[in-house]
C-alpha cells in the first residue's frame, strides 16, 4: 500500500481524495484501507517517541502535579496513559474529530508493549481508562478549548497538527491555547511545512481561494499552509514568548518557483525552504 501510495502524483492524489471524502465510510474502515487516518499515534512506539520528545524538551519548567494538554491526538488515547505516568495529574486530550481507538484492548497492548506497570492494564472500558488518568476527550477542536478554564494548563503539546488548524481558525486557536495556560506555561509543537500530498510543496501552486475551499479542506489532503515566520508572528501576536525554535530544511527547493500561486511566488528561499519546525514557547511569568 506504501508503495502504491508513493507511486501516484499529487495532482491524482487531489482528484481521488476529494472523490473518496465524499463517500460515507465510518472512518474507521478508511483507516483500515489506509487511505484517511490520522496520524500514527496508535503505533506503541511512535506514541511513547512523541510523548518522550515533547516532554524532555519541557520536563524542567513543569509545576509537581502538571496538567496536561495535547492537541490533535489523532487516532490514540495514549496520551492518556503516557502523560499519567510521567506525572500529569490532570489530562486534557483536545481533537477535531472523534478519531480515536475505542477498544480498550489496543491500550492494554500498548501498556504491554511499553511495560507500564504503573497503569492499571485491565480496564473494563475507555470511560474507565480515562477516568483512572484523570483524562478528558474533547472532540471539537476550537469550540473545546473554548470551554477550559483559564490558566489551568500547565503544559500543551502537538505533534503534526498544527498545520491542519484553519487558516481561519488558527489565530484564535493560538490566542485560546494561551488563554487557558497560567503565565509560566509551557508549550511545545512540532509542525509539518509540507504538503500531504508528496511531501513537497505542491499545496502552494493553489490560490487561497480554491485552497480554502469546503471541497478542498474537507478532503483529508489539507494543511493552512502557514510558513515557519507566519506561524511565529501569529504565536508571538497572542502573547507567547519563543523559547526554542528549530526548523529542518531542504538543501534546496523541492518544486520550481514558477509554479507556485501568490503569496507564496514571492516569498523568500529561506521561508521557502523550511519543511519542519519545533517550537517552545512559554506564557510570559
Ligand atoms: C496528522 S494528525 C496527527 C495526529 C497525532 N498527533 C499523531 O502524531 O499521530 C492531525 C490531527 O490534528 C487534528 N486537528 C486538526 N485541526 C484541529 C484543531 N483545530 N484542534 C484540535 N485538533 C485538530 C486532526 O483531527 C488530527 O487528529
Amino acid at each position: 500500500m506504501i508503495q502504491l501510495k508513493k507511486a501516484i502524483p499529487w495532482w491524482a492524489k487531489i482528484g481521488g481524495k476529494i472523490t473518496l471524502s465524499h463517500i460515507h465510510f465510518p472512518y474507521k474502515l478508511w483507516r483500515r484501507l489506509g487511505i484517511f487516518q490520522h496520524g500514527f499515534m496508535l503505533d506503541p512506539l511512535y506514541a511513547q517517541r512523541v510523548f518522550l520528545r515533547h516532554y524532555e524538551r519541557v520536563r524542567t519548567y513543569l509545576p509537581a502535579d502538571y496538567t496536561l494538554l495535547e492537541l490533535g491526538p489523532g487516532d490514540s488515547l495514549a496520551t492518556a496513559l503516557m502523560g499519567a505516568a510521567h506525572g500529569a495529574k490532570c489530562i486534557w486530550l483536545v481533537d477535531a474529530g472523534a478519531f480515536a481507538e475505542q477498544d480498550v484492548a489496543k491500550y492494554a497492548d500498548l501498556q504491554a508493549q511499553l511495560g507500564m506497570p504503573w497503569v492499571n492494564q485491565h480496564y473494563a472500558d475507555i470511560q474507565a481508562m480515562l477516568q483512572d488518568t484523570n483524562a478528558s476527550y474533547w472532540t471539537e477542536g476550537l469550540r473545546s478549548l473554548q470551554k477550559i478554564p483559564a490558566a489551568t494548563v500547565d503544559f500543551v503539546f502537538s505533534q503534526a497538527v498544527l498545520e491542519h488548524v484553519l487558516l481561519s481558525e488558527f489565530e484564535s486557536t493560538m490566542a485560546e491555547l494561551f488563554r487557558i495556560q497560567p503565565p509560566g506555561g509551557i508549550a511545545s509543537h512540532r509542525i509539518d511545512l509540507q504538503d500531504h500530498l508528496e511531501h513537497s510543496l505542491h499545496s502552494l501552486r493553489f490560490s487561497e481561494k480554491r485552497w480554502e475551499s469546503a471541497l478542498y479542506i474537507r478532503s483529508g489532503f489539507y494543511t493552512n499552509r502557514l510558513r515557519a515566520s507566519q506561524i511565529v508572528n501569529i504565536v508571538s501576536k497572542v502573547g507567547y514568548e519563543i523559547l526554542d525554535q528549530q526548523n529542518d530544511t531542504w538543501d534546496k527547493l523541492p518544486i520550481d518557483r514558477s509554479v507556485l500561486a501568490a503569496p507564496f511566488a514571492s516569498m523568500p528561499d529561506k521561508e521557502l525552504l523550511i519543511r519542519g519546525m519545533d517550537l517552545v514557547v512559554r506564557k510570559p511569568q
